[in-house]
């Protein structure tokens, strides 16, 4: 049984830094150990919550139950043939190290996704993606410890229902499964993705003619460090809401109000850029109390110190209200709000 400690400070456990308190805490580094957690009887009555990275929460409040903090560490090859490699990582490895590893190794199909914050059990749990490349497209299999039963289940890419920053484990799993490892399906022969435009004008300006994984790694990380703040300097947790999708005849009438609005088709319609639509309702780079908008991506709040979770929540509703009335476009946070 892991040590549990109380009445702990999260502030260094979510990426927007915010101090709020766990009556309970605790880290895991093996499934045993969680297991011997989740069957502590002293703690069955207790409302329990994992934390990964804490790149993707808004903690607006003192949480008065259990924080799981994940430790689950290991990366291991699992098998290879002349064109691809499955490669297992435990859930609590860190979404970057990960990718690190990968390109160290020439492993293909996560360079796109440099720099993401967060660790590895958190990518299928809402399909992480950047620049062209979706966690989806990567994904073999997950283990995940059934909280009920506590069996560990496996699910392949079907079974995890993945969409835009959504998966099974957002909706009707929710709440039901920890994510032990994930097994990616790898590239040893890798034809690199460069069809995002900024992604093509970094390597230009970094004179690459042809290429390499690490290349077009180096690429993204350049692009995300020049317009997303660093969670290590500035309290964040990267797109805050997702970008709205529409359909095509709600489009053609925006369109036809905002000639300028940034969208870009999608099978049933269009996806908008939530970052314009803020933008256009002059949020970018305005600072409310302690948190605001970015100033280099508007989609992204900040916190300048001393924010609470509740003034962040306070702005983004302020934000998604004032879309709704110039744009009739309702945007969805991506975080998760406890
Ligand atoms: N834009 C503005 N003003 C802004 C920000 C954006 O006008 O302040 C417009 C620009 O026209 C820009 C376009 O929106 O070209 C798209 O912006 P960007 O390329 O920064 O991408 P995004 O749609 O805002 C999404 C993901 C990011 C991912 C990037 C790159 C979502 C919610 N966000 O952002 O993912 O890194 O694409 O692929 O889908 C995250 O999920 O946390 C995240 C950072």
């Amino acid at each position: 049984m892991p040590f549990i400690e109380e009445n702990k400070s999260l502030k260094n456990y979510n990426t927007f830094g915010l101090d709020v308190n766990a009556d309970y805490f605790t880290s895991i580094h093996s499934i045993d150990e969680l297991i011997s957690v989740l069957k502590d009887d002293h703690f069955s009555d207790t409302s329990k919550m994992f934390l990964g990275g804490g790149s993707n929460v808004l903690l607006t409040k003192d949480f008065h139950g259990l924080i799981i903090h994940n430790c689950l560490k290991g990366i291991e090859v699992v098998s290879r043939d002349a064109d691809f490699v499955m490669v297992k990582a435990a859930s609590g490895e860190g979404w970057h190290d990960f990718v690190l590893y990968c390109i160290e190794n020439g492993f293909g199909g996560v360079e796109n996704m440099s720099l993401i914050p967060g660790s590895v059990g958190a990518g299928p749990m809402q399909n992480i993606g950047a620049y062209g490349v979706e966690m989806k497209d990567v994904f073999y299999e997950l283990e995940a410890l059934n909280l009920e039963t506590l069996q560990l289940e496996k699910f392949n890419n079907a079974d995890c229902k993945f969409g835009y920053r959504e998966s099974v484990f957002k909706n009707e799993k929710k709440n039901k499964y920890f994510i032990a490892s994930v097994t990616f399906r790898l590239n040893l022969n890798a034809t690199v993705n460069t069809t995002y435009g900024a992604i093509q004008q970094q390597l230009q300006t970094m004179n690459v003619e042809h290429p390499t994984i690490k290349n077009v790694s180096d690429a993204v990380i350049a692009i995300r460090s020049s317009k997303l703040p660093n969670p290590a300097v500035l309290g964040n947790s990267g797109s805050f809401f997702k970008n709205p999708e529409i359909t095509s005849i709600q489009y053609e009438r925006l369109k036809n109000d905002f000639p300028n609005v940034v969208a870009y088709p999608t099978n049933n319609g269009y996806k908008l850029a939530a970052g314009w639509l803020i933008e256009q309702c002059g949020w970018k780079g305005k600072v409310v109390g302690n948190c605001g908008s970015h100033k280099d991506q508007a989609l992204v709040l900040v916190n300048y110190g001393n924010a609470s979770g509740d003034e962040i929540y306070q702005l983004a509703l302020a934000i998604q209200q004032s879309v709704l009335d110039k744009f009739q476009v309702t945007i969805i946070p991506e975080v998760n709000i406890v």
